[in-house]
């Protein structure tokens, strides 16, 4: 796809689901990858997945909720490569309960992850894209971030959060030539959701007009769009890609 091929992207949360996708269909157009990942161990799984593929993967170990963690992978891919052209803050968790239940310490995990993650790793990648007044940024938000949903307060308000924190950074760096966007993703087969049982599923398909839950291939494509020069004129939208169980 037009304007992919020889760019260096950050993929976060890229040792599995949609993470590991957008890094294989960006490897497949010719983008040199790095994927950061806090476990070190899935990430060398991809890697060597990836070789057996002839395609060359970067692991990097990072644990978005932590600033220097966020700070030195964004230098480390810096000297590499120069540059970083896109950075896809995709890695997120769930640690779900009924509000009043919810412990104050899966609140504050969730939203470090979820959002102060993505807040940190742009700080530091902006930084980069400004000096070459060029840069496309995504974010992974989700249609609970949209529609609410009962025993994620933490998850979803992190989510809404991605929302409001996509839309600013498009605003003020928009004149620096860099875009940003997220992504809402429905309901897609992914190590998240395999805690699903059968009975859950189908119940969840009944509200989904497409009929069927999404695959990480659904959401990947989406990104390689935004990060292409397809996407050049589109910035601070929020893509919903649920199966329209949400419009
Ligand atoms: N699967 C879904 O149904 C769904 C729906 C909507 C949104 N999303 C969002 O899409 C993104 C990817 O989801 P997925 O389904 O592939 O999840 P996943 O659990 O399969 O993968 C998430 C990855 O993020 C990594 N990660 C977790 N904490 C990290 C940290 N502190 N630093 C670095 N990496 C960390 C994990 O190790 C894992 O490899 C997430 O932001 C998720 O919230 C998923």
């Amino acid at each position: 796809m037009q304007g992919i091929e020889g760019k260096v992207a950050l993929v976060t949360g890229a040792a599995q689901g949609i993470g590991k996708k957008i890094c294989e269909l960006l490897l497949n157009e010719g983008a040199i990858v790095y994927g950061g990942d806090i476990k070190e161990d899935s990430l060398l799984k991809t890697q060597k997945e990836f070789e057996e593929k002839n395609l060359k993967f970067n692991p990097i170990v990072l644990n978005v909720s932590d600033s220097k963690s966020c700070e030195s992978c964004i230098n480390t891919i810096v000297e590499k490569e120069g540059r970083i052209d896109f950075l896809v803050n995709n890695a997120g968790i769930t640690r779900d309960s009924l509000l009043i239940r919810m412990k104050e310490e899966d609140w504050d995990l969730v939203l470090d992850v979820n959002l102060k993650g993505a807040f940190l790793l742009t700080k530091f990648a902006a930084k980069e894209m400004m000096g070459k007044r060029s840069g496309k940024i995504i974010n992974i938000s989700s249609v609970v971030g949209l529609m609410g949903n009962p025993g994620q307060v933490n998850y979803s308000s992190s989510k809404a959060g991605i929302i409001g924190f996509t839309k600013s950074v498009a605003r003020e760096l928009a004149s620096r030539g860099i875009t940003c966007n997220a992504i809402a993703p429905g309901y897609i087969e992914t190590p998240m959701t395999e805690s699903l049982n059968e009975k859950q599923k189908e119940s969840l398909k009944s509200l989904i007009p497409l009929n069927r839950l999404g695959t990480p291939e659904d959401i990947a494509g989406a990104v390689l769009f935004l990060l292409s020069d397809f996407a050049s004129y589109i910035t601070g939208q929020v893509i919903s890609i649920n199966g329209g169980m949400y419009m």
